[in-house]
């Protein structure tokens, strides 16, 4: 398991017990390298990052290496500091000698804590990567300017530790390149991986980009494609190495160890999404792995956004508790609606050990999941309804689908306890209702485009506006996106808004701070700059955010327990929906 910041620890980044709850669930790894640890205060950059700065620390720690140890892992602890860009430029010689101090103290500590692997963090452009790369390195005294002089501060600090801990298993993580101008290449990172050899070095955990949505890659970047930089150090040093990056798939990840790639297979948000993973794979029960999506969209985006780490698809990554409680008595639960909060509560609730009825209106299971992994980069989507599936096979639940649910089916079933998940259907203005040229986006991915349609305007640059716009133009289609704020995606963290821009169709063509006002036939006009700009096109894509299904919800005028998950208590995405079914779940 690859090092992955959860900001679970306590403020002053000692270890709390969710910590110790998180490595204890993941199982069958041969080893587990715990979170980016701050050796030293400076370079703490999260809220709740694990600290290794101080002796008091090693009382928790060793709580996790053990925990760890009963999975029959090894334990590995991740040194590392971080500190903003270029910083590194500004510091002095008491300031690096410091900062050398702590990472040989912080390895004693994590001796101490009984960690079988001490990894120092050299990547992904933190402080030490930003010594060996002259994108950060602008230094013109003995730590900067040559390669050796860059090389210089972690391989002293990489030797001292050796030269303390001599049976220690010593790690090091580096950026084969940083994907960046001027920063370190293969040629480069070869040449350190090579001198990491000659100073007593044991393992070398490749990965590379200085940018987090290269190194946290989402589907924009194809499966396993920092492979090969693994295998190239590898040859090269004859060092064992981790090789990582959207390795969670059985037949890549197989392959990549039969074809001697790579010594071993880092897994990071795989384990996140699902901790017994591995069990699974090794048993053969690939379809009933919780699927990381690659999204990105509760685990590296909340660490950036300074909140503890979630999942997209798993809720709660450090608890088993919904599991841990089953129901004291047996109740009917009657679930309406099989898109993914329906269905995502039908499991809980059935691993739990109550059994749900779930009836949807729809032929098939799954709701806007449907649509979602329609656009391109989004078919990882499609798992998760395989993974329901499955789930809902394998568990039996009842589930009958092409049935609209009224206030009599509801009575006739005498449920103890009626679940709405009855989602939510796309907002249509007043204006725009019954126009033969506007289309919501639910529509177009379902269906596509009328034939005769060329040049297409998307109205609302949100996610799904700008996913659309791209699955349009992907067909050809010349597209507009109209989007009201300054910019798109303004709200959304670095992480995810960067590859989602990146990845725009270049036939998009993008208008901002155009409220729309009116739609008139194909005519589509927005306030713009204190005028009223009008735009004609062959037809007109809606995007303009989602309303709660709650007609049958309005309608019970009968006593019965009901809970509403999902859109219909609130329109927002699946990590939401999933979080509502969870807790309703454990609420029961
Ligand atoms: C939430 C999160 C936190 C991470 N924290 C670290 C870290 O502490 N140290 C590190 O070297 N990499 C970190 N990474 C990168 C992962 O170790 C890994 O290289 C990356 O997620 C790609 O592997 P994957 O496709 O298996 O997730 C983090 C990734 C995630 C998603
Ligand atoms: S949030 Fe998305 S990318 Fe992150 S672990 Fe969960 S499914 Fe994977």
């Amino acid at each position: 398991m690859l090092p992955t910041v959860t900001n679970y620890a306590n403020s002053d980044g000692s270890v709390s017990q969710k910590n110790i709850d998180y490595y204890a669930l993941r199982e069958n790894l041969a080893a587990i390298i715990i979170e980016a640890s701050y050796a030293h205060l400076m370079g703490k950059s999260f809220a709740n990052q694990l600290g290794i700065e101080s002796d008091d620390k090693i009382d928790g720690l060793s709580k996790i290496s053990n925990v760890i140890h009963n999975n029959g892992a090894l334990a590995g602890i991740q040194l590392a500091m971080n500190v903003k860009s270029k910083t590194i430029n500004k510091l002095t010689i008491l300031d690096i000698e410091d900062i050398q101090n702590s990472f040989v103290n912080a390895a004693l500590r994590a001796k101490s804590s009984n960690f079988d692997i001490i990894e120092i963090h050299c990547a992904h452009g933190w402080l030490l990567g930003q010594f060996l790369s002259s994108y950060f390195n602008q230094r013109s005294d003995l730590f900067g300017g040559t390669l050796q002089n860059r090389f210089r501060l972690p391989l002293e600090i990489i030797g001292s530790i050796r030269h303390k801990l001599k049976d220690q298993v010593l790690s090091v993580r580096v950026n084969a390149s940083d994907f960046v101008e001027g920063g370190i290449d293969l040629n480069e990172s070869l040449m350190f991986a090579k001198e990491l050899k000659n100073i007593g070095v044991d393992l070398i955990s490749v990965s590379a980009g200085i940018k987090t949505f290269i190194h946290v890659s989402n589907a924009i970047y194809p499966k396993g494609f920092l492979l090969d930089f693994a295998s190239q150090i590898k040859a090269n040093t004859n060092l064992p190495t981790i090789a990582a990056n959207r390795l969670n798939d059985f037949d890549i990840a197989t392959l990549a160890i039969e074809q001697e790639k790579t010594d071993f297979v880092g897994l990071a948000r795989s384990l996140i999404a699902d901790p017994k993973i591995a069990t699974k794979w090794q048993n053969g029960q690939l379809r009933s792995v919780v699927p990381c999506l690659n999204c990105n969209q509760e685990c590296i985006a909340n660490i950036g956004a300074q909140k503890q780490m979630s999942c997209l698809i798993n809720p709660n990554p450090y608890s088993s508790k919904v599991f841990q409680q089953p129901f004291m008595y047996k109740r009917k639960v009657m679930v309406v609606g099989a898109g993914i909060a329906g269905l995502a509560f039908s499991v809980f609730a059935k691993k739990k050990g109550l059994n749900c009825i779930v009836f949807e209106r729809q032929s098939k299971i799954g709701g806007q999941i449907n649509l979602a992994y329609k656009p391109p980069y989004k078919q990882e989507f499609k798992k998760i309804i395989d993974y329901y599936t499955y789930e809902i096979q394998n568990l039996n639940i009842d589930v009958y689908t092409n049935i609209e649910v009224d206030t009599e089916l509801i009575k006739s079933e005498k449920p103890d306890i009626v679940v709405f998940a009855t989602g939510s259907t796309p907002y249509i203005p007043e204006f725009a209702l019954n126009n033969e040229y506007a289309l919501t986006a639910d529509e177009v991915l379902e269906f596509g485009v009328p034939f005769d349609a060329r040049c297409v305007a998307v109205l609302g640059g949100g996610l799904v506006g700008l996913e659309t716009a791209n699955f349009l133009a992907n067909q050809g289609l010349s597209v507009s996106v109209f989007e009201m704020e300054d910019s798109l995606l303004k709200n959304t963290v670095e992480v995810l808004r960067l590859p989602i821009l990146e990845s725009l169709h270049s036939n998009i063509k993008v208008f901002l701070d155009h409220q729309l006002v009116n739609i008139e036939n194909n005519t589509a006009i927005f306030q713009h700059e204190n005028t009223l700009d009008k735009y004609t096109f062959d037809y007109l894509v809606l995007a303009l955010g989602r309303r709660p299904n709650v007609d049958l919800i309005n309608k019970i005028n009968f006593c019965i327990d009901t809970i509403n998950i999902g859109d219909c208590k609130r329109p927002h995405d699946v990590h939401a929906a999933i979080c509502d079914a969870y807790n309703a779940a454990i609420m029961l």
